[in-house]
């Protein structure tokens, strides 16, 4: 059983659980994910890692409350405990010693790109983000990632903070303004990573993204959730979840994700939840 030991509340859709989870504090690394079970007969649920202190011997884990499970999770308190907590799962991500990065977390995605960015940081990287979303409500991490980044940049398609409009508007700003990146790190809404990477493709700057598609076993015996990269069949729990986005197959991934749609909202009405 894993203890909660904090909780908080960061919007009306976004939850943050710092939970005692010591072997996968102490091994984990940017990009990894763990996968939790609130209870003995829930469903496991995949989430990206969102920090770690290794002396705490805590993970930090960013969720959105969308579905049947995260809204089982949702009713957990601090001091109340989680089932199982696996992890870390998936391939570390391979931060390079470059000289200037670009991270867009569009959404929740910001949670994922939060420890990347911190890495990066502490090899000496410039670091500038771009964060995204529906409006001011939806940017999470504003303060953690303002202490860590030379520029920090936000989009909102309201309005209500930064930019009105998307990551990709901003993204195309900084570009037209000489900026130089050697590698842009994109986590967020699928046709979030897509749009991105149809701006950097055409100029060749390396572009990562992050995916998050259906995981049942997150070992790689299941084949829930298999991606096309690059022509190839790969699983994102063992071969990701992060990939070169110049060759991902975004538009099978967006159909893939919608798949179980109706029947997780069937669930959650039947429920009450
Ligand atoms: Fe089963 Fe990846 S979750 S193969």
């Amino acid at each position: 059983m894993y203890k909660i030991v904090k909780k908080k509340t960061i919007n009306s859709q976004v939850e943050l659980m710092v939970v005692e989870a010591p072997f996968t504090a102490r091994k984990c690394e940017p990009g990894q994910f763990i996968i939790l079970r609130v209870n003995e007969d829930g469903e496991r649920i995949p989430l990206t890692i969102a920090d770690y202190d290794r002396e705490a011997g805590t993970v930090t884990i960013i969720y959105q409350v969308v579905g049947y499970s995260t809204k089982l999770l949702s009713k957990k308190q601090e001091g109340d405990y989680i089932n199982d907590f696996v992890g870390p799962l998936g391939q570390a991500t391979e931060l390079k010693k470059h000289k200037r990065v670009l991270g867009i977390g569009g959404g929740v995605g910001a949670a994922p790109l939060y420890p990347q960015i911190k890495k990066l940081k502490s090899m000496g990287v410039s670091v500038d983000v771009i964060i995204g979303g529906r409006s001011e409500e939806y940017i999470i991490l504003e303060d953690e990632f303002k202490e860590i980044c030379d520029n920090i940049y936000f989009a909102t398609n309201d309005g209500t903070k930064g930019t009105k409009g998307f990551v990709t508007d901003v993204l195309n700003d900084l570009l037209e303004q000489g900026n130089k990146y050697d590698e842009v790190i994109a986590i967020g809404p699928l046709i979030m990573m897509k749009a991105v990477v149809s701006v950097t493709k055409p100029l060749n700057i390396p572009t990562g993204v992050s995916l998050n598609p259906i995981m049942i076993d997150g070992t790689g015996m299941c084949g829930g959730c298999r991606v096309t990269v690059g022509g190839e069949t790969k699983f994102a729990c063992v071969d990701g979840p992060d990939f070169d986005g110049f060759l991902v197959d975004f538009d099978e991934c967006m159909r893939r994700q919608s798949y179980y749609k109706e029947e997780e909202d069937h669930v959650c009405k039947l429920d009450g939840i």
